[in-house]
């Protein structure tokens, strides 16, 4: 259909029909259907009726090719003017085939591989029926408290909008209507919701603009600029105004700044959550300041189908916004090809041919190896020899439950378990296992059993970390140490005096005091996904050689918090040869420096750095500078580098961080090899907002830091002339 005729179909549409296509709800409305026209309990109990129900727009949270199959045909039966259902679903870090936590595929720093991940995803929901998913999550976090930071990719602006951009890149392809197995991506949640106060979930956001349009906004434009289809509001309040009515954010920057025409969904009820925030009165207020601020789907709250017709008729809202809204949804429709056909690449032979093949578990499986941050590795305790005795202890030895939040489709029992994979590697050694603990508890008869396990074998890895309840939505802490009881295992370990190597499953940066001075490795796994165990046992054991780099800050402690490498220098610096200084900004009882920076992760192997050559020590907005830097792999295996590239703006007209991530080169090296690092830095990347929200650069100096991480770096200074 072509645009006159979508528009020809609005007008066929009765104000019912337009406001139910604005509604989006669950399965069992429809499941449920009762073909005597019964009210059903779902719907009785939201007060909509059968019509609204059957003129509805969208489906969340079903998949299944044959389940999908069947709902869209008895809806499509019913359908006055043929329009079919969109069914959308959260896939957020794999379908069935799980990937490792986002968290953890951004510090792959691999936005390639990362693509191929949403791909593939997408292949499988398409297959299974869907049309959408809620994703990619975008959300910049500085707090780890908050439970959704296993969602985002991290800490930088810059990192997170090479990602957005990457798996909308996977999830869409190029063209939805000639690619059945691509899905519609929802770049989510618009704005802000990662800087909840406190970290607790849905909890209040506010800020600057100049702070939410230098930081938080990038990753979501970035989403837009790679052709996202539709936006997901957030649940908080951004400048005292619930994100799903807050105009300001949503038609003035959104849609008018930023030319999006794409479909705009709320967050799961949060129209109405209006309500309780205290920004309308009752549900007509809520749809009122709803559709005002241009949000075009109500994801299971029936504000709209309940009180947009009476706004209209009495003329308080236009019937243009509600026409434009269905205009968008159709248009959505018409993208994915629904109106040709409304099953799509829904294909139950398909299904059991591609869902969780093996081609995919072996991506996921690549993707898990390049995740895992080596932390430690004093002595070289890792890798492990083939023919090490090793004592497995701890509650995620032989856990299923390291696939993380958000895992869709993905089943616990079907991924690989640490335990299993790593004995099925030290074929010449031996592998005994203990419990040690529970992710909660410890008792003496398991801390006996753990210690004399560990009492035969010449090494101890500890399989520790938080259970994928401890994050994810509502999933907020805290105290962001690992459980006592598993503090409790390692100092009973440590008291063996075997060498101990900790591998950590979790869903966010931990304050690793604990188990970090305790160990002589340590091994950041996050939730690895389907194939988690054999890519952690590979790393182990050095079949991969760990590339991975953090890209958020571990803090000292919870104290600490917010910590982040992009941080400003205040009018009294600690001065770190100077720590006994009292009127600076420090504590009095903690470093200031996180416990693990922005960009570090260590290798198997070591490498050293030439000196940083740039081309000039003046820059122009027409003449970008080069910039160099010779990189040797010094050890005896082959390894990646991720060489990093910040940058300074000495001297701003707002105060600007210390170092701002600007470019990043891996470089893979046998050993003995060197390689070179190159860098074009230009004008425009030098641009921030300044106090009147003008995006410009200013002349003065600027440095240049190019090294391992955010803070072992070397550095040049130019002026931008
Ligand atoms: C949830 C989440 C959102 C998700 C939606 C549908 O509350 O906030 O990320 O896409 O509801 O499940």
């Amino acid at each position: 259909m072509n645009n006159e005729q979508l528009l020809d179909l609005v007008k066929q549409m009765t104000l019912e029909e337009k406001t139910a296509q604005l509604l989006q709800l669950t399965a069992n409305f429809y499941e449920g259907t009762n073909v005597e026209g019964q009210i059903t309990g779902p719907m009785e109990e939201m007060g909509i009726t059968e019509q609204s129900v059957d003129a509805s727009g969208s489906i969340l949270g079903l998949s299944g090719a044959q389940a999908i199959i069947d709902v869209q045909q008895a809806y499509m039966k019913k359908s006055r003017l043929g329009i079919p259902l969109l069914f959308m679903a959260d896939v957020v870090h794999g379908f069935k085939t799980i990937f490792p936590i986002p968290l953890a595929i951004g510090c792959s720093w691999d936005t390639e591989l990362a693509e191929k991940s949403a791909e593939i995803a997408a292949r499988e929901s398409a297959v299974s029926g869907l049309h959408v998913t809620f994703a990619p999550m975008v959300d910049l976090v500085r707090d780890p408290r908050w439970g959704r930071v296993m969602e985002t990719t991290g800490e930088d602006p810059y990192l997170n909008s090479l990602f957005a951009a990457a798996f909308v890149r996977g999830y869409q392809g190029d063209s939805l209507k000639d690619e059945p197995d691509r899905l519609a991506a929802c770049v989510k949640h618009f704005a802000a919701y990662g800087a909840a106060e406190g970290g607790r979930d849905y909890n209040t956001v506010d800020m600057s603009e100049r702070n939410l349009r230098e930081y938080y906004l990038p990753a979501y434009k970035a989403a837009l600029d790679a052709g996202v289809e539709m936006v997901m509001t957030s649940f908080n309040t951004v400048d005292g105004i619930p994100a799903s009515g807050n105009e300001k954010l949503m038609r003035g920057i959104l849609r008018e700044e930023w030319g999006f025409d794409g479909v705009l969904i709320s967050d799961w009820a949060s129209i109405r959550e209006m309500i309780a925030h205290g920004s309308a009165e009752d549900d007509r207020e809520a749809a009122y300041r709803a559709i005002r601020a241009g949000v075009d789907m109500e994801m299971m709250t029936p504000c709209y189908v309940h009180h947009l017709p009476e706004l209209i008729e009495n003329g308080e809202v236009d019937e243009k916004l509600i026409d434009e809204a269905v205009l968008r949804i159709l248009q959505l429709k018409e993208k994915l090809g629904l109106f040709d056909n409304p099953l799509r690449a829904a294909d139950p032979e398909r299904e059991r041919e591609i869902v969780f093949s093996k081609e995919h578990r072996q991506v996921s499986y690549e993707l898990a190896t390049k995740s895992a941050v080596l932390l430690k590795n004093d002595d070289s305790v890792l890798p492990l020899q083939p023919d090490a005795n090793v004592a497995l202890i701890g509650p995620f030895a032989q856990s299923p439950d390291i696939l993380g939040w958000w895992s869709c489709e993905g089943v616990k029992e079907d991924a690989v378990k640490l335990g299993t994979a790593l004995q099925e590697r030290l074929t010449g050694g031996k592998v005994q296992f203990a419990q040690g603990s529970n992710v909660h508890t410890i008792t003496a008869e398991q801390i006996a059993e753990a210690l004399e396990v560990a009492s035969k074998a010449d090494l101890i890895v500890l399989a520790l970390g938080e259970d994928s309840e401890m994050s994810g939505e509502g999933g907020s802490r805290t105290d962001i140490r690992l459980p006592a009881a598993q503090l409790e295992l390692v100092k009973q370990l440590k008291a063996a005096g075997k060498p101990i190597a900790s591998v950590i499953f979790n869903g966010r940066p931990l304050d690793l005091h604990g188990v970090i001075d305790e160990s002589d490795a340590v091994l950041e796994a996050w939730f690895p996904g389907s194939e988690g165990g054999a890519a952690i046992a590979d790393v182990l054991t050095g079949v991969v050689n760990p590339s991975a780099r953090l890209t958020m800050s571990f803090p000292q402690s919870v104290g600490q918090i917010p910590v982040y490498y992009n941080h400003f220098n205040t009018g009294r610096p600690l001065n770190p040869e100077k720590t006994e200084e009292r009127y600076v900004s420090k504590y009095i009882d903690s470093p200031n420096e996180p416990l693990l920076p922005f960009g570090y992760g260590l290798s198997y192997t070591s490498f050293s750095y030439g000196d940083l050559e740039v081309s000039s020590n003046e820059m122009t907005a027409e003449e970008s500078l080069s910039i160099q830097v010779r990189v040797t792999n010094t050890g005896e295996r082959a390894g990646v580098e991720t060489v990093q590239l910040y940058v300074r703006d000495v001297t701003g007209e707002v105060v600007r961080p210390m170092r701002e991530l600007k470019g990043y080169v891996k470089l893979a090296l046998a050993p003995g090899e060197s390689g070179t690092a190159t860098f074009t830095l230009n004008e425009e990347q030098l641009r921030y907002h300044h106090s009147d929200l003008s995006h410009r650069s200013d002349r003065g100096e600027f440095h240049l830091l190019v090294g391992a991480n955010s803070r072992d770096t070397q550095k040049k200074s130019f002026r931008l002339v």
